[in-house]
Order: structure tokens, then sequence, then C-alpha cells
């Protein structure tokens, strides 16, 4: 049946909303209709910011984990060159013999060449290490493992470096390289936006130079991430850019967790919003951010029900 006019000028996402009253950020089975791709790929998120130390290696670790433990296949590539924070994490120095990226050669359709399996970690996802020091991998190599990798993963975590405006046109940078194509053509980025005054500025900067650069907003999750201390307040719009998912808050009790390379603890101040974003990023497989939602708003909404 022939589409009307209409739904060819909207996006896939207001076409979905108006004929079948549905909302949806998934747009890989449209991606994998229009390239032609036969099998059924994985959902790639990115995890970027205007910043650093908001806590982008900590949540794409955590993303990881609760996607796994719900039976999806995950893994996390550490696309941060100068800091390998999850070489860090996992090991530092003496994590000899490991898979990187650059043990993955382009054209080489078995992505596990280039990670390595989390068992060996004791965690349930897998890992792609960043390259030892010295050793320097072009974007482009990141770009093609990526595609490589999401044949053969459900879902694959990019946790990147903060990234700027400036940058989201220059191949050169992953920005320009990743984030733009990828996103444009309907995978995910994540921006965790730490509320104060130079954060704020830095992600909103960022932020307001997607639409320019034509990401959509369905594909954009902004979090925010509240300092120890500050008071919960109400949320900016993000809608122009972004799907909103939540403020988590940082805590004292985390810190010390991650001080002691611990993961995957149960966190009232972080869960709730990790949800949200697995069930934004993979509708449909059973994430249920209602669960976690503080006792006394579910208490009122099954009240309702009842009656
Ligand atoms: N939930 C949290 N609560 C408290 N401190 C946090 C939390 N998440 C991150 N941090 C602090 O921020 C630091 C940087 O976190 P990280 O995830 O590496 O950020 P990024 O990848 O954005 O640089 C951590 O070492 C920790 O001190
Ligand atoms: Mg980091």
């Amino acid at each position: 049946m022939e589409l009307p006019p209409v739904a060819l000028e909207g996006s896939v996402r207001s076409m979905l909303r108006s004929f079948w009253g549905v909302d949806v950020a998934d747009k890989r089975l449209v991606g994998d209709l229009l390239l032609g791709r036969r099998q059924h790929t994985g959902t790639v998120l990115y995890v970027t910011s205007g910043s650093g130390g908001v806590g982008k290696s900590t949540s794409s670790r955590r993303l990881c984990e609760r996607a796994a433990a719900m039976g999806v296949s995950s893994l996390l590539v550490d696309a941060n060159p100068l800091q390998s924070s999850q070489r860090n994490f996992f090991g530092g120095r003496s994590l000899l013999d490991v898979r990187t990226i650059s043990d993955w050669t382009p054209g080489d359709e078995r992505a596990q060449h280039g990670a390595n399996q989390g068992r060996r970690f004791g965690v349930a996802y897998d890992l792609t290490f960043a390259p030892e020091t010295g050793q320097s991998v072009p974007w482009s190599r990141y770009a093609d493992f990526i595609m490589a990798a999401r044949r053969l993963w459900q879902f694959v975590v990019v946790d990147l470096d903060r990234i700027s405006p400036v940058d989201l046109d220059d191949t050169g940078t992953a920005a320009g390289a990743l984030v733009t194509p990828s996103v444009v053509s309907g995978d995910l980025v994540l921006v965790p936006v730490k509320l104060g005054m130079q954060t704020q500025r830095d992600a909103m900067n960022l932020l307001a130079a997607f639409p320019r650069h034509g990401l959509p907003n369905e594909c954009v999750g902004v979090k925010e991430v509240l300092p120890i201390g500050m008071e919960e307040h109400a949320p900016y719009d993000y809608a122009p850019y972004g799907t909103y998912l939540g403020a988590e808050r940082q805590s004292v009790e985390a810190e010390r967790r991650i001080e002691q390379c611990a993961s995957n603890w149960a966190d009232m101040n972080l869960d709730p919003v990790r949800e949200r974003v697995l069930a934004w990023a993979l509708p449909d497989r059973g994430f249920d951010p209602a669960r976690y939602m503080p006792k006394e708003r579910r208490k009122g909404l099954w009240g309702r029900k009842r009656k």
C-alpha cells in the first residue's frame, strides 16, 4: 500500500506514532531494511559528554552489567585511548595479553578477535580494551570494528571521552568519525549532564550542536547527574535535543565503591535511571523502569489501580 505524503515527510518516529500509536527509539529494523542488512544487528550506544568526570565509564559498565543480567549479550568497547578507563578499572598495567582493538584487523568479520570474554574478569559482558600506551588506532578502525561487533553482540556500549561541538564534523575525531554518522543513521548516544555551572554549560553547548548536525532527538538520551549534596530540581527542557531519561544522584558511598574498583552494586541513586536508559535503548527486552520507582509512588499507582 502506498504511503500517504504526510507519512513520507515526517520522521520514522512520527509515522509510527500516528499509524500505530507507539513511541519507539529503536530504528534498527528500519535501518536494516533501508541498508539491506540481512542479519539483524545489535544496538549501539555511545556514551559521551561535554566534560570529563561525569560518570561515563562507570555508567557504561553498569549498563552492560544490567543488560547482560537480562540476557542481552553485551560488549563494552573502551574507546577512550587517552585514559583507558576500562583497562585501568580491570587491572591497569598488569593486564598482559588482553585483546585490544588493535588485535582486530579491518575486514575481519570475526570481531571476537578484538574482544575478551568477560568471564576472565568476573563479569557477564565482553570487553574490548583500548590499545596499549604508545599504540594508536584511527577512529575509522573503531567504526569498522563496531560494525562487525554488532553482528555478534546484541548490545554494544562504546565508552568515549568527552567530545566538543566543533569536532562533530571532523572525521579525525571520535565525534566526527563515530558519533555524528552513527547517530544520524539511527544509533544511540547517551549524554550525562552533570549539574553545575561549567559542566552544564559544556553539556548544553554539545546538545545544542546536535540538531545542526542532523542528530535526531529520539536517538539522543539525556540523563542528569546530581553531584553529591545537590538538591533535586525541576528538569530542564531537553526535548529539542534529546530524550530525557531521569536524574541520577552521586553519593559518597558510590564514590568509595568506584575507588575500590567495585561494580554491580544495587544503588537506588543510579539504578532507576539506568533502567530507563535500557528500556529506551533496548525496547521489548523486559526492562521495567516502574519497578525501580520509589516506594511511595509505586504504592500510589497500585492504590489507584485497585479502586
Ligand atoms: N555515582 C557516583 N557517585 C559518586 N562519584 C561518582 C559516581 N560516578 C562517578 N563518580 C566519580 O567520578 C569519577 C569519574 O568517573 P568516570 O565514570 O570515570 O567518569 P568519566 O568516564 O565521565 O570521566 C569516579 O572516579 C568517581 O570519583
Ligand atoms: Mg571515562
